[in-house]
């Protein structure tokens, strides 16, 4: 399905800003945000409150996109355990309301879900596993995924683990690591929590592909195997030739955390793979294209001026 025109909520977000940069030379992008403006070099951006259910039916009445891929969240884990009523409104209500709006106004809907449904002792879980959210993040994110589904049964919903460049100041997991790394801090990185984590830039290619060929329901989407996130610190450090030293190991039990998290939401991507006939990133694969965005001036794009790492040392100093 040719798409000319894609709105995309969370623009100001880590996802949403980057589907807006990858997806704004093939079609018309327009983006969504809501208390953080960004600026997006050819990207149309809008402030809307999504719970403002009015408002959006405006916006989606004067763009008319073929396409909405929501990927604004209440995403910080530890807020949503201390604040479940507002966590349920945003990541479950909202959705269910945008999902309709597309069934009613004939465009795709995508739904950006979470790794964090799942858990199991061995990881690997298919997306026909049982779900396990051990927290009110989780649970919200999966009762959001019932909501589209149930008001839009060709809702495509993407369970993911994402890292990359943030256009905002706030950081992914992987530039936590790497600003800690360029200025000797100290990082602490688990050595007994597993994931798949996919680079968002490969993330929106996957998602162009599976709206092309027009797949609906659940997708898993993450690199093709797990790791734990002390591996990953430690490669990320290999790969950018950055000393090792400030990354050291812990153990889940050692921390203190609010709201319980999975220790193996590791995702089998068989369906995803069998669905567009090619293998997911490794998780090496993905870091690589992650310090090439640096070097090759995408990173400057979403972060003005930024380049290299001593322009990163210098912003995150
Ligand atoms: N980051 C991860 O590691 C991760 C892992 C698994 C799944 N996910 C999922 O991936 C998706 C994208 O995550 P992300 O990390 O890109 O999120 P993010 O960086 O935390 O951004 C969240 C976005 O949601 C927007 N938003 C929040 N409340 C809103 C409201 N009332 N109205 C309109 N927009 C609102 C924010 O807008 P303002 O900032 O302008 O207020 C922001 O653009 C989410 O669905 C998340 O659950 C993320």
């Amino acid at each position: 399905m040719a798409m000319k025109t894609v709105m995309v909520s969370g623009g100001s977000g880590l996802l949403g800003s980057n589907c807006l940069m990858m997806l704004k030379d093939s079609c018309r992008v327009v983006g969504l945000y809501h208390s953080h403006s960004v600026e997006l070099p050819g990207v149309e951006m809008w402030p809307v409150d999504l719970r403002d259910s009015a408002a959006v039916s405006r916006v989606i009445d004067m763009v008319k996109p073929d396409a909405f891929i929501h990927c604004a969240a209440l995403t910080d884990v530890d807020y949503c355990e201390a604040h479940p009523e507002v966590a349920r409104l945003l990541n479950s209500d909202v959705v269910g309301n945008l999902a309709g709006l597309a069934r009613r106004n004939d465009m795709r809907f995508v739904q950006i879900s979470t790794d964090a449904v799942y858990d199991a002792p061995h990881g690997d879980s298919s997306e026909t596993a049982p779900a396990r959210p051990l927290n009110v993040y989780a649970t919200t994110k999966l009762l959001g995924e019932q909501a589209a589904l149930n008001e839009n049964s060709a809702s495509l919903i993407i369970r993911t683990c994402i890292y990359g460049w943030n256009a905002r100041n706030k950081l992914s997991f992987s530039e936590a690591i790497l600003k800690a790394l360029l200025l000797a801090e100290k990082i602490a990185l688990f050595r007994d929590v597993f994931f798949s984590p996919i680079l968002v830039n490969d993330l929106v290619d996957v998602i162009s592909s599976l709206l092309a060929a027009g797949c609906s329901g659940i997708y898993n989407v993450g690199a093709s195997h797990g790791i734990s996130k002390l591996a990953f610190g430690e490669m990320l450090a290999e790969l950018s030739q950055l000393s090792t030293l400030p990354i050291c190991s812990i153990s889940i039990e050692e921390k203190n955390l609010s709201a319980a998290r999975p220790r193996n939401p590791v995702m089998s991507v068989d369906k995803v793979q069998a669905a567009l006939q090619r293998p997911m990133p490794t998780v090496e694969q993905g870091l690589v294209r992650f310090m090439r965005l640096l070097g090759g001036g995408y990173v400057n794009n979403i972060k003005s001026g930024v380049a290299t790492l001593s322009d990163l040392r210098e912003v995150w100093q």
